[in-house]
């Protein structure tokens, strides 16, 4: 009989036969899995069979939440990756050979124009900033070696909205590959696939995840694209874990209702901060006076404008470090989408690579305080708000 070590590491690796589909799909915490013969393996690691055989190349429960946001942002297939940025490095340096360039808004998540600098400018990638809003400004932009448009549905921080049909119209016309980023819209809201894009992003730790638990990122597109994004990130290491995954699927399913009360508490505290005494500007693209409102109301669904607040302080930068001082409900951190209310700094957090010139062509003044709405009680959210936005 094998000694008792043996048999403890084998009795307790027998996975049970479980006739009963469960409910939720389990967390399949393992690294690896057993195979008969090395052909097998080969044609595993190869994708040449169904199954797996290692987590950095697929894992069940990272296959569950790739076929779930597959189906729900209409692609033919998803990869989930260990975050935001993991995704979007591994859908740039898919597209991207030395010599190509990507074109991307002023206004973008600040980790985009981080890779640009850290990744791109050290590897003979060039990239260059336009006002995605600008139709005719894009088309200028594109040239012989434009490879990429990277567009957000909703941008971060400044809440522009990227009229996406629009724009890969233009850019297929030019052979330009479209990427964009629906973190701040979720695929409650928008799906950029129907709309032409190529590809779809997302950072799962935001709405998808909702809870601020989890660090997550998602791409979704056709087989082949999402298949040489795959070979970047099994290559690079950027896999998710199994444990937020399962997160994240949870988060799937309560995602509609949470955009749902996002998108009213949000609409409720924008038309409350506006024109309230100590607040300059209020860019929601709920509100009537967002320059892509009636765009928004098109491409966002059932007249919902999610949960992103930019708010412009009379005062300036003082003005927006003290609201964050202020805050007693809302909570001052960095990241969104969660069921608690964030409020951040954007030119000295999520925006600190732009230096104060670049924060102006985005758009974005030093100023400027984001805000990430939650589900709170909406009243307690107003009073927490505009009181601490109040000059007094
Ligand atoms: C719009 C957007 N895209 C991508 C990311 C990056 O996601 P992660 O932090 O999960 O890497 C963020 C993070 O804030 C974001 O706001």
């Amino acid at each position: 009989m094998p000694g008792f070590s043996t048999r403890a590491i084998q009795a307790a690796s027998r996975v049970p036969d479980v006739p009963q589909p469960p409910v939720n799909v389990p967390i399949y915490a393992t690294s690896t899995f057993e195979v008969s013969d090395a052909v097998e393996l080969g044609d595993l690691l190869e994708f040449a069979r169904p199954g797996h055989s290692y987590s950095r190349y697929s894992n069940p429960t990272h296959a569950a939440l790739e076929a779930a946001l597959a189906e729900l942002e209409g692609g033919e297939a998803a990869l989930v990756t260990a975050s935001g940025m993991a995704a979007i490095h591994a859908v740039v340096l898919s597209l991207l050979r030395s010599g190509d360039e990507m074109i991307m808004p002023r206004a973008v998540y600040g980790g985009v124009i981080g890779l640009a600098r850290a990744v791109l400018d050290r590897s003979g990638m060039t990239h260059r900033a336009v006002d995605p809003t600008d139709v005719d400004a894009v088309a200028a932009a594109i040239g012989p070696s434009t490879r990429l448009l990277w567009l957000e549905t909703i941008s971060n921080p400044t809440t522009a909205v990227a009229d996406v049909a629009a724009l890969v119209q233009l850019a297929h016309d030019h052979d330009v590959v479209v990427v964009v980023d629906n973190t701040f819209a979720s695929p409650a809201l928008a799906n950029p696939l129907s709309l032409g894009a190529d590809l779809v992003v997302h950072s799962t730790t935001k709405y998808i995840g909702g809870h601020s638990d989890i660090m997550g990122g998602a791409i979704i597109g056709s087989v082949a694209r999402v298949a040489d994004a795959r070979r970047i990130v099994i290559n690079a290491g950027g896999n998710a874990s199994p444990f937020e995954a399962f997160l994240a699927l949870r988060g799937l399913k309560t995602l509609a209702l949470r955009m749902e009360r996002h998108s009213s508490n949000a609409l409720t505290v924008a038309q409350a901060l506006e024109g309230a005494p100590g607040v300059a500007a209020v860019r929601y693209p709920g509100l009537a006076s967002h320059p892509q409102h009636e765009l928004a109301r098109r491409v966002l669904r059932d007249g919902m404008a999610g949960g992103m607040l930019a708010v412009e302080l009379d005062g300036g930068r003082p003005a927006g470090e003290r609201l964050l001082e202020r805050v007693r409900i809302a909570v001052h951190a960095t990241s969104l989408g969660s069921v608690e209310t964030l409020v951040s700094h954007p030119a000295s957090s999520s925006h600190r690579q732009l230096a104060d010139d670049d924060l102006a062509a985005a758009g974005l003044s030093p100023g400027m305080v984001r805000v990430s709405i939650g589900l709170e009680d909406v009243e307690d959210l107003v009073t927490d708000l505009a009181g601490a936005a109040h000059p007094g």
